[in-house]
């Protein structure tokens, strides 16, 4: 693993002392690397009304998108738990939409010194639901 990404998991795992989440208990981080090399975090965040809990990954891509940065090229993860914790559906979804390529490193409350998952994004999300508007049919490109 290079320093790169080391610094990029212990963002993500210093990220989660930031979670809010009184109900599950469950804390998770995570940390983008933006195209300029910033680094821009965020922690999952709950409500009373269970439903809208915002998850860590979709809470650091509306900061980095609310910063100016589109562009990412590795998300760390870090969750609490021993074993890693991929993201969710949603949230593949979301990092689709703007880092099909990047570099994903998932670890669990152990850091660096447990388990860790490394993949990319294109292959959390076989077959994903992309821009259909240069596609032909309904809803996709309007016929002439
Ligand atoms: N959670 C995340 O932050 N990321 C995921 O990808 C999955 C789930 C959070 C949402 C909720 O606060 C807690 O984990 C339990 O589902």
């Amino acid at each position: 693993m290079s320093d790169h990404e080391a610094q990029l998991v212990a963002a993500a795992c210093e990220a989660r002392d930031c979670s809010y989440s009184p109900y599950s208990g469950f804390r998770v981080g995570a940390a983008l690397r933006c195209a300029d090399d910033r680094l821009i975090t965020g922690a999952n965040v709950e409500n009373a009304s269970l439903g809208l809990s915002l998850c860590a990954e979709r809470a650091a891509v509306a900061r980095a998108i609310a910063e100016g940065r589109r562009e990412f090229t590795a998300i760390a993860i870090c969750a609490d738990g021993v074993r890693p914790t991929p993201p969710c559906g949603a949230c593949r979804q979301v990092l689709l939409e703007f880092a099909p390529r990047a570099e994903v490193l998932i670890v669990g409350e152990r850091g660096l010194a447990g388990e860790v998952i490394r993949t990319t994004v294109d292959a959390l999300v076989p077959h994903g639901f992309t821009d259909y508007r240069d596609r032909e049919g309904p809803g996709g490109r309007p016929e002439a």
